[in-house]
């Protein structure tokens, strides 16, 4: 099978990297749009414009399904993509809220869901959640943290002090969800920071997870060609992949 994986820039490599380890599929397609990168801060008319671009971009390749790495165009854009698209397109957030659901040992669960402003200004996971019966749900942008995972700064100080920024002396939730393609860089310190008491909810895993549901996908591939465009200086988005994905 082969699919593409579309990000609003190089975040969707952390939904690759769990792609590529259960060796899924045959061939990726990714395409990051580093040019306009971020999304998080945008409003829906452009990140729906700019989704309906990546449509056209993924037409130029025989993908069977695109998987939509990115939170904030998952949480905006799906519908219209799907309208416009002759491959299967999936997001993150329903996978999100299904490994909650098969993780969590019931619906009174408190849950912490972390994305960019326009992600949390959708509202996209809440209402899914409530969907699923999950009341007790905190939801908090947490952008910053955005442009320090692309400064690599998986830990230390600057990393510290954003995360006492916005949690404080928050109690540890029974669940944090990632919704965001950059938040698994930064799992262990957020993890540590509630003293490893929550349990972390990851796109990629999700969507594996979901995949597995949903198609199937009984072969696996002793390689998978990947093949890494960018909107903007490709170059430092096959460094990153490299060094995150240990090509
Ligand atoms: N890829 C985006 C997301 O998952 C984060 C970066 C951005 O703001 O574009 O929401």
């Amino acid at each position: 099978m082969k699919i593409g994986v579309f990000d609003s820039g190089i975040g969707g490599l952390t939904v690759v990297k769990s792609l590529l380890e259960h060796r899924l599929f045959d061939e990726i397609i990714y395409f990051g749009d580093t040019a306009r990168v971020p999304y998080g801060v945008k409003d829906q008319n452009t990140i729906i414009r700019y989704a309906l671009e990546a449509v056209e971009f993924f037409k130029n390749f025989d993908i069977d399904l695109l998987i939509v790495a990115c939170n904030t165009v998952s949480a905006y854009a799906l519908d219209e993509m799907k309208q416009n698209a002759p491959f299967d397109i999936v997001g993150v957030v329903e996978p999100g809220i299904l490994a909650a659901e098969n993780s969590l040992p019931g619906t009174d669960a408190n849950i912490l869901v972390l994305g960019t402003k326009a992600t949390i200004a959708s509202k996209a996971y809440e209402k899914l959640l409530h969907r699923h019966d999950y009341y007790n749900i905190e939801a908090k942008a947490t952008g910053l943290f955005v442009p320090i995972v692309e400064e690599g700064l998986f830990g230390g100080e600057v990393l510290n002090s954003t995360m006492r920024h916005y949690f404080g002396d928050m109690p540890p939730p029974d669940a944090i969800i990632l919704g965001c393609t950059h938040f698994p860089l930064i799992s262990d310190a957020i993890g540590k920071y509630f003293n490893n008491k929550s349990l972390l909810i990851h796109s990629g895993e999700a969507i594996v997870e979901y995949l597995q549901i949903h198609y199937d996908l009984s072969m696996h591939f002793d390689t998978t060609d990947l093949k890494l465009f960018a909107s903007e200086n490709p170059d430092a988005l096959k460094a990153v992949a490299h060094k995150w994905l240990d090509l």
